[in-house]
């Protein structure tokens, strides 16, 4: 018998609502329906995310975009099997938004609820692409505040070989922008001026490339494009082109190296990139002509759900469910895990 799951995503600074079908055997599951309510806007003024204003929003969001996947998707409320919700990690309160309408939910409709990792959530979201990856695989996650290699041997079998031994990848395009004056959010404003500069203009640090593990930092890189940046002066504007280039070329040939490296040492032939940092045009161009030569296959998730969004935490709880490796329940108690490192869910080998 195949299972309605709504999804619910609150972590951080958007709210995202999906339903996915799950059917029966190893086919993967469905999405019907998803709808997202990004809160960029409203933490823009305050050059980050708020975490009191992200609590609030999500409350104003949750319900309106639970009804709009419904009428979307032509389902009703009462035959949806599984609530799910993103139990952590992230904001304490936004989690608890998140949590508090699933749990509500559940016990109003006498249905179980289950909460899903975020950063699995992430991992998991390639699958909802119409050229979907099999297992195993490497997987390269870069999220705002984590990265990580990974590999993937099936739903719940996550072996960390390297994760980032201070900033995140994200936090460094994130820091890079800010103290450059791009905004928030600082990623995606980076890579836009990156476009119109030259990548070799400034020599900058290309932290752990040649340590011989698949481990990462990013903190030095930010403090050296501080550096440049005070150096130029009022040069700065006329080149924070160039400097925003010079950022990009170098987070991402260290993310490439690192990720070919994971790839040598596993002997495997596909590579899987999840979170929001996926998104960069610059990362999927190299990435593609290194596994090109490498003759590796490289699958990302739709350019849309690279950033947070319920389809991937709907997915990922139907995935779990489909594998049998996580019973939903129904004590409705929300208790959210702002702190929860990826080993937490891994199944022993
Ligand atoms: O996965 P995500 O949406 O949220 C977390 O779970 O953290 O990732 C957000 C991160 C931010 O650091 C953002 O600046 C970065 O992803 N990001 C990008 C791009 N789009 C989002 N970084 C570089 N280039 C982009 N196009
Ligand atoms: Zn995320």
């Amino acid at each position: 018998m195949s299972q309605l799951i709504l999804g619910i995503e609150s972590s951080c600074d958007e709210t995202g609502v999906a339903l996915v079908r799950a059917g029966e055997g190893g086919a993967v599951p469905v999405l019907l329906a998803h709808a997202l309510h990004s809160q960029i806007d409203m933490h823009q003024a305050y050059g980050g995310v708020v975490p009191e204003l992200a609590s609030r929003d999500h409350i104003r969001r949750v319900l309106p975009l639970t009804r709009e996947v419904l009428r979307e998707s032509g389902e009703r409320l009462e035959d949806v099997d599984v609530v799910a919700f993103t139990r952590g990690p992230g904001l304490a309160g936004a989690l608890l938004v998140g949590a508090g309408v699933a749990c509500a939910l559940g016990a109003a409709l006498d249905k179980p609820v289950l909460g899903v990792h975020h950063l699995e959530g992430h991992l998991l979201s390639p699958f909802l692409s119409s050229d979907p990856p099999e297992f195993p695989f490497v997987a390269l996650l870069v999220s705002g505040g984590h990265t990580q290699l990974m590999r993937v041997e099936g739903v719940g079998r996550y072996e960390i070989l390297g994760e980032t031994i201070d900033d995140a990848a994200g936090e460094a395009f994130d820091k890079s922008a800010k103290l450059m004056g791009l905004g928030y959010p600082g990623g995606p404003a980076l890579s836009r001026l990156a476009e119109q500069g030259n990548a070799t203009a400034f020599k900058l640090p290309r932290p752990l490339l040649h340590s011989g593990d698949l481990d990462f930092s990013f903190a030095g890189l930010k403090t050296a494009v501080l550096t440049q940046a005070k150096k130029l002066g009022d040069e700065l504007t006329a080149r924070k082109a160039d400097l925003a280039a010079s950022t990009e070329a170098a987070i991402v040939e260290v993310l490439v190296k690192k990720t070919l490296a994971a790839l040598q040492k596993t002997g495997l032939k596909r590579v899987v990139v999840a979170g929001g940092v996926g998104a960069n045009r610059h990362l999927r161009a190299q990435l593609n002509a290194a596994c090109a030569q490498a003759k590796v296959r490289v699958h990302y998730p739709e350019l849309h759900l690279c950033t947070d969004n319920g389809a991937m935490i709907a997915m990922a709880a139907a995935m779990r469910l489909q594998a049998g490796q996580q019973q939903p329940n129904r004590d409705y108690a929300f208790d959210v895990k702002p702190r929860w490192p990826l080993d937490a869910i891994t199944l022993a080998a």
